[in-house]
């Protein structure tokens, strides 16, 4: 772990000092806490007015943050048949989530206005525009093998079809522990078409396929490997079409992936779960900005707002940054 990590340093640095990156500190304006006992806004997403942000939490709803009270609302829940009683404000990695649901990434539609949810329990899953609860759309896996879990989804801006992914399919996310010290590579990158509602496989084999991210046009998809430091790019038009390439090795452990205005991508990078405490002074966890050729255009240390924490997303939204983790009860909003 320790090699781990002096690679992971090196590399930094190199692409600091010998790539056009740009090092940008950005200041903590806000921060949105979570109700009380509830944790891991793992994802974000704002509406077509850009009402939000939306996020997943660990008690298995979909929460919206509502300006007046400056507080999240409910918004929608992942369980049809929701038992407040039974699953309101229980924690992360219980198994009780397995009934309640655990929301992780999501996207709106932004044509029909719903949310669509990546679920580590219940699967692919929709909301309609005004809440409530969520529809499952593939709950049972795919060529009859059973979702370990889901952990990214994006909808194609254009064409709204939906591409998500299965971090693992061997494990659950209550054994991410085991998940994150094992050598796993049965992580999958699906693409769900709703006028058919059919189901393919585009990408198999990848080891934690964290997060996801469509181009504005649809030319391609992008795929995190959590595990392996690097995001993988499979075109989905062209002569290329439904071909694979490595996109972008990192200098740490890439989690979601988001789309900004500009067709830019957001990735935010981690050190190795477990491993010794970082260096002095850490260099991870960061927001990379990244155009479409691959090109990292700004690293944001995000070490001050995380500390030791993990950061799941990063994303643009309004001229400012939005950043968050599985493992705190806030989202850390910057200036940019
Ligand atoms: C909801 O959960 C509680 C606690 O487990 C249980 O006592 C109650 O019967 C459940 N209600 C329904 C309607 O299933
Ligand atoms: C991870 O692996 C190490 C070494 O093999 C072991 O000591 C540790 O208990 C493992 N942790 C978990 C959560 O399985
Ligand atoms: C897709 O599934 C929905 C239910 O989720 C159903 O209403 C619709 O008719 C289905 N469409 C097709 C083309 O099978
Ligand atoms: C998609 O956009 C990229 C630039 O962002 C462009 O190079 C490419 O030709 C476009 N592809 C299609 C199919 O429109």
């Amino acid at each position: 772990m320790t090699r781990n990590i002096a690679v992971v340093i090196d590399i930094l640095i190199s692409m600091i000092l010998y790539s056009p990156t740009i090092v940008v500190y950005c200041k903590l304006l806000d921060r949105f806490y979570l109700p009380s006992s509830l944790t891991g806004p793992k994802s974000l997403a704002f509406d077509s007015i850009g009402g939000g942000p939306y996020t997943g939490v660990s008690d298995g709803r979909i929460l919206k943050f509502d300006q007046e009270c400056s507080c999240f609302l409910e918004f929608a829940h992942i369980s049809p048949e929701r038992n407040n009683t039974l699953c309101g404000g229980i924690s992360d990695f219980s198994e009780l989530q397995e009934t309640c649901g655990r929301p992780m990434g999501l996207s709106f539609d932004y044509n029909t206005g719903e949310l669509y949810i990546a679920d580590a329990y219940y699967g692919l899953v929709k909301v309609p525009f005004d809440g409530g609860a969520a529809t499952q759309l593939v709950a049972n896996g795919v060529l009859g093998n059973p979702f370990g879990f889901l952990a990214g989804v994006d909808v194609d801006p254009q064409t709204g079809i939906v591409y998500f992914t299965e971090a693992s399919s061997r494990y659950k996310i209550r054994d991410h522990d085991k998940l994150l010290n094992s050598t796993d590579y049965s992580g999958n990158l699906f693409r769900y078409d709703p006028k058919t509602n059919e189901t393919t496989v585009l990408l198999s084999y990848l080891t934690v396929a964290a997060g996801v991210a469509v181009s504005n046009n649809g030319s391609f998809v992008l795929v995190s490997e959590y595990m392996a430091n690097r995001i993988r790019r499979v075109w989905l038009t062209g002569p290329n079409a439904y071909t694979s390439e490595i996109f972008l090795h990192l200098p740490g452990r890439p989690d979601s992936i988001k789309r900004n205005s500009r067709n830019e991508f957001w990735v935010a990078v981690n050190y190795p779960f477990g491993s010794p405490p970082p260096p002095v002074p850490p260099v991870l966890p960061l927001g990379l900005r990244v155009n479409e050729e691959g090109l990292i255009l700004e690293a944001v240390p995000l070490v001050e707002e995380f500390s030791t924490e993990s950061v799941s997303e990063i994303q643009e939204a309004d001229g400012k940054l939005y950043a968050t983790s599985l493992r705190v009860s806030y989202v850390n909003i910057l200036n940019h």
